[in-house]
């Protein structure tokens, strides 16, 4: 949600903010503008709707002179997408341009304040009060102001500040909302995610909460809320430049559906050393481990949907208590958590609002927080005692596929070297499923070479209306995934359910021609699974059935059927997942949808 750039150095700058800003699209967003400062002072150019209609309103950013500037999308939270909405924000004067991140929490109190006192607002955002607030404490001083305003404002915020008393520099602060300084020969930057700098540098800082950063061409120096400068470590970013780009595909979702194989091996291969797992990065001690009463699981959306695979996965495997909560209620329900509560907190982006908070709220009660995270020095890796990384590289479209195919495989590593700790599982047994997980990446590329069955599947189907997914136990954990995939890309209404419940009241939405997706991989539940594929067919509706290769009969109770390979029963939703992505990739494909950038959706929810 929301993208900020940053840039002072040489170059036109309008052009380098909105080439950015296009890097940051996928984050997702509603309007965008620019504030440059040029021969004439600074200068504004916004505008709602695509970046395709500033850049056009710009020249491509050519119409707007200057060396340095700042730019952002906005995704709407306070006041309708609009041109005077979007930011940056300007103080009354002219003096400050504002882009910001976040959400000011008290920001009607301070609008209150500062109306008080003859100060006229232009919009409905919370963002406006940052700028008037700088020209209200303004003493010359950019670092003195800045502290200034950060003691009042509350919330969520990465901030984005030109003065127009100063052609040089520029100056940036965050608190709970993402920002990566980067530094250049001749020219710095500051940006939402390092997606929008790797073009110009790989170098970079990571900003810690309140940490305030003044960039010029030549110098970059950050600061604490006490004004004393501090030294930041220096980072390089391994991305390459090709990993944020479509690369040849028509969509950026097909192209990370492609790469699971290879970024479940980047993930998965480290970690296993001589016939073990490894997790150097856990740092909690056995003696700990064995003292554990119970783990929670945190996360929203498809990272949640991982938190069931590991609820099944965990308890089965190490015989400990396994809870799983959305991150948004986990937080408001006074969870019982103590010193002997591991909690696993997963996150793509690692700056999800509600997660972040989750994960602090666990923190606060004395749990050990253990997170699976995809960015590097994000804020939840930042926050938590370890971090397990899924080495999945960026992922740009809305819709996850190899960041939650990731997120499963450390999963299963948690869960074998527990169990193994714990010593709950058989020498044979593990053995067992470390050379299954090892051979993953293999048949998830045996999957993608019939990915051709599926579209064809889906030309047939993507007229449906309403789609339902059913399954039991880690079935059903899939099945939640395969309906958010469909739902969130092709807009079509789509529900999962545990296939022993359907008959609780859903199965009334059953009726001729209705398409039932069951997934029936595992075989212990097979023919339960199957009872309840009778049940729905008897009521008119049309089955696809997921299964594996072992089960030789699905093909004569559903109407269609695809075969995943046969892997060890817990491993099963890795692979019964990606004829899912495929089948929510090809109808919304058929349906025209802007399958990257689904409607209303951000990749990065920095809002709760
Ligand atoms: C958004 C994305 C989802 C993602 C969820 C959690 O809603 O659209 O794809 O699963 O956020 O994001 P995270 O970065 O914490 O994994």
């Amino acid at each position: 949600m929301c993208g900020i750039v940053g840039y002072v150095g040489e170059k036109q700058a309008a052009p380098i903010l909105l080439e950015g800003l296009s890097k940051l699209e996928y984050r997702g967003y509603d309007s965008a503008g620019i504030a440059v400062f040029g021969t004439d002072g600074i200068t504004v150019s916004k505008a709602r709707g695509r970046l395709s209609v500033l850049s056009e309103k710009t020249e491509d950013g050519k119409a707007v002179p200057g060396v340095m500037g700042i730019g952002h999308t906005r995704w709407a939270t306070h006041g309708k997408p609009s041109d005077v909405n979007s930011h940056p924000h300007i103080s009354s004067s002219g003096r400050f341009a504002v882009v910001h991140n976040g959400i000011i929490e008290n920001y009607i109190s301070l609008k209150k304040k500062l109306q008080a006192k003859g100060v006229e607002f232009v919009s409905e955002t919370d963002t406006e009060v940052i700028a008037h607030l700088f020209e209200y404490y303004y003493n010359g001083d950019m670092i003195e102001t800045m502290i200034k305003v950060i003691h009042r404002i509350e919330g969520s915020y990465a901030l984005g500040v030109l003065c127009a008393d100063n052609p040089e520099e520029f100056i940036a602060v965050r608190k709970s909302s993402p920002m990566i300084v980067g530094l250049g020969e001749g020219e710095n930057f500051i940006a939402s995610d390092v997606t929008a700098i790797l073009k110009h540098t790989r170098t970079i800082h990571y900003l810690e909460d309140d940490e305030i950063v003044v960039l010029s061409k030549d110098c970059v120096k950050v600061y604490n809320i006490d004004k004393e400068e501090i030294k930041k470590d220096v980072f390089t970013v391994n991305w390459d430049v090709s990993a944020a780009e479509k690369g040849g595909y028509e969509h950026f979702m097909m192209k990370e559906i492609e790469e699971q194989p290879k970024a479940l091996r980047d993930t998965i291969s480290p970690r296993i050393k001589d016939g073990k797992v490894v997790l150097d990065q856990f740092s909690m001690s056995d003696d700990d481990l064995k003292k554990l009463k119970k783990i929670h699981i945190v996360a929203c959306g498809s990272a949640y949907h991982v938190g069931v695979v590991g609820k099944y996965v965990i308890e089965k495997l190490c015989r400990i208590p396994v809870e799983v909560e959305v991150a948004s209620e986990f937080r408001y329900h006074d969870p019982i958590i103590d010193a002997d509560t591991l909690t696993i907190v997963i996150s793509q982006s690692g700056e999800t609002a509600d997660t972040l908070a989750a994960l602090k709220e666990a923190k606060q009660r004395g749990s050990r927080i253990l997170s699976i995270v995809n960015v590097v020095g994000s804020a939840i890796a930042n926050a938590s005692d370890d971090v397990i990384y899924t080495w999945a590289g960026p992922e740009i479209a809305v819709a996850t596929t190899k960041a939650y195919s990731t997120q499963m495989a450390v999963i299963y590593l948690i869960a074998l070297y527990f169990a193994d700790k714990l010593d709950r599982i058989e020498k044979t047994e593990y053995n067992k499923i470390l050379s299954e997980i090892e051979s993953l990446p293999d048949k998830v590329s045996e999957i993608l070479s019939q990915k051709e069955d599926v579209q064809y599947f889906a030309s047939q189907f993507y007229n449906s209306k309403s789609i339902f997914f059913i399954g039991r136990n880690l079935d059903y954990a899939v099945a939640l995934e395969g309906s958010l995939k469909l739902k969130e890309i092709s807009y079509i209404h789509s529900e999962a359910y545990a296939a022993g419940e359907l008959k609780h009241g859903t199965i009334s939405l059953i009726e001729e021609g209705t398409l039932v997706v069951s997934l029936a991989t595992g075989t212990e539940l097979y023919e339960k699974t199957i009872s309840n594929v009778k049940e729905v067919k008897a009521r008119g509706a049309v089955v696809l059935g997921i299964t594996t290769t072992e089960h030789e009969h699905t093909e004569d109770v559903c109407d269609h059927v695809v075969k995943v390979p046969a892997t060890h029963p817990v491993l099963l939703p890795s692979l019964a997942v990606i004829p899912l992505q495929l089948f929510g990739y090809y109808v919304a494909s058929l349906k025209g949808c802007d399958i990257d950038k689904p409607r209303n959706l951000a990749k990065s929810v920095t809002v709760e």
